[in-house]
């Protein structure tokens, strides 16, 4: 397959990779650079658990080839916060117990930052919104909801 010098930033530091042309940023993501907090549900935009931010926009990253990525920036969970600092939003979904099991959260983390970056004080049906490409089986979405407003101070 032909491949292309892919340069991009991811988490805040650039990368270069040699990569085929019809590679997905999901495919790139966890199997070249390692980043497995961004999931592998439908793999053809159904769910959103491959939801990571391009240029502070929510994108499933599942449909992005990565001639598409070419000099733009990406976030990912791993760029959200780790173990030893969580984002605020990541502490409310412990708080409020918005986690069951975890399949679908990096994905809402990252729609859910991607809303509070621009609307820090969102109402229930911005959230409600927001969310509305990020399938959960587990929870039935009220404490996610919860969660993204606690976040926000909303509550
Ligand atoms: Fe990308 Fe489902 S894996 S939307
Ligand atoms: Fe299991 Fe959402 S917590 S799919």
């Amino acid at each position: 397959m032909k491949t292309f010098e892919l340069s991009f930033s991811v988490n805040e530091k650039v990368r270069k990779l040699s990569v085929p042309y019809g590679k997905t940023l999901l495919e790139i993501l966890r199997y070249d650079l390692g980043l497995t907090g961004t999931k592998e549900g439908c793999g053809k935009g159904d769910c959103g658990a491959c939801t990571v931010m391009i240029d502070d926009e929510p994108v499933n990253s599942c449909l992005v080839l990565a001639p598409q990525v070419e000099g733009r920036t990406v976030i990912t969970v791993e760029g959200l916060g780790d173990e030893k600092a969580l984002h605020p939003i990541q502490e409310a979904f412990l708080r409020e117990g918005a986690v069951q099991c975890g399949f679908c959260t990096p994905g809402i983390l990252m729609a859910a930052k991607a809303l509070l970056d621009k609307k820090p004080r969102p109402r229930e049906l911005d959230v409600r919104k927001a969310i509305s490409g990020n399938l959960c089986r587990c929870t039935g979405y009220a404490k996610i909801v919860k969660a993204i407003l606690s976040a926000s101070g909303t509550d």
